[in-house]
């Protein structure tokens, strides 16, 4: 498969650090060393499926192809008000497409994660054209009386669109499953059967385990895939990292080895947006014009499960 389109669309609001200053105790000068945010777009009066449907459709325009030319829809999201449908029927009703279509929930690798059951399907012959949307509002999920997740995060949506080729060089993915280590809790419906205590619980989290399993998962993971397929990293043109932390990010660059101009960012304005990540980078990336036919694109991502994956995309 080849990837021929790309689409984001973030919230208009953006909060700077100094905005969160005003009502938690934190400061520029603590957050911006420690994570590199300076801003994240934070949705407001949006709903994250105009947001996914508006760069669903930006990647079907640039693929030039219509909802019907699409088989099949990937939809890569950790929450949304809507329990059921899954987002992506909400999404597929919005832009018009009739293909079955799904939800997974990988948290922040959840895209590496799409392409992995997108290439599966492409392999059995099963489609021509498969579009993946990651459409993540993890603001939502955070308390905003804690400073030590709510300003990690931001919102917004990416999507690709995929067609037939040979362009995927590989895909690894990785699981350390462990609900202690990332985890936010919802209460369902009373039932008059539920004794049990249940409670609404944000956003948890050990910044310090994850950031140690980022970045061991991402270098391992990757060095094993280039291995795999037999290529160097002198022929790797950009590492297309999850965009959780400025320091992870570099602290992978440093163990890889490899120059900072391989390793585009916007963490700086986007804060953490899960799975949504890597496809707005790859877009605002693709968009500016950076790649060129044959360029090779290795993604790595990580978060919450503990998951991780990376993949080898020729462009
Ligand atoms: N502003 C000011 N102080 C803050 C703060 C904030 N936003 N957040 C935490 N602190 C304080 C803590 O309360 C703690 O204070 P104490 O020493 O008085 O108890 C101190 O800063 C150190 O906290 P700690 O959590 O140990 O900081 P850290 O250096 O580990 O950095 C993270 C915290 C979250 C930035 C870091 O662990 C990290 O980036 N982890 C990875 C998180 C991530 O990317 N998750 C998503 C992966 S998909």
């Amino acid at each position: 498969m080849k990837i021929i389109g790309t689409g984001s669309s973030l919230p208009k609001k953006v909060v700077t650090n100094d905005m969160l200053s005003e009502f938690l105790d934190t400061s520029d000068e603590w957050i911006v060393p420690r994570t590199g945010i300076h801003s994240r777009h934070v949705i407001s009066d949006e709903e994250i499926w105009e947001l996914g449907a508006d760069a669903a459709r930006k990647a079907l325009e640039m693929a030039g192809k219509k909802p019907e030319d699409i088989d099949y829809f990937i939809c890569s999201n950790v929450v949304t008000e809507y329990m059921t449908p899954g987002l992506s029927c909400v999404i597929s009703s919005m832009i018009g497409l009739s293909c079955p279509c799904i939800d997974i929930n990988c948290a922040c690798p959840g895209f590496i994660f799409a392409l992995d059951i997108a290439e599966t399907h492409f392999k059995a012959g099963a489609v021509k054209n498969v579009l993946i949307v990651c459409a993540e509002e993890p603001t939502r999920m955070t308390s905003w009386q804690d400073r030590s997740t709510c300003v990690l995060f931001g919102d917004g949506a990416g999507a690709v669109v995929l067609t037939e080729g040979c362009n995927i060089k590989g895909i690894k993915l990785h699981s350390e499953p462990d609900p202690t280590k990332i985890w936010q809790k919802r209460r369902l419906m009373p039932t008059p059967y539920i004794t049990k205590e249940e409670e609404d619980v944000p956003l948890q989290m050990k910044g310090r385990e994850v950031f140690r399993f980022a970045v061991q998962a991402s270098t391992t993971q990757v060095e094993a895939l280039l291995g795999e397929i037999g290529m160097d990293k002198s022929e790797v043109s950009y590492y297309m990292v999850h965009q959780a932390n400025l320091r992870i990010i570099n602290a992978i660059k440093q163990y890889l080895g490899e120059p900072d101009e391989k390793f585009p960012t916007n963490i700086a304005d986007h804060g953490n947006s899960s799975s949504a990540s890597c496809t707005i980078l790859l877009d605002e990336c693709n968009r500016k014009g950076m790649f060129k036919e044959g360029d090779v694109l290795v993604f790595s991502a990580f978060g919450a499960g503990l998951l991780s994956g990376a993949a080898v995309v020729e462009w």
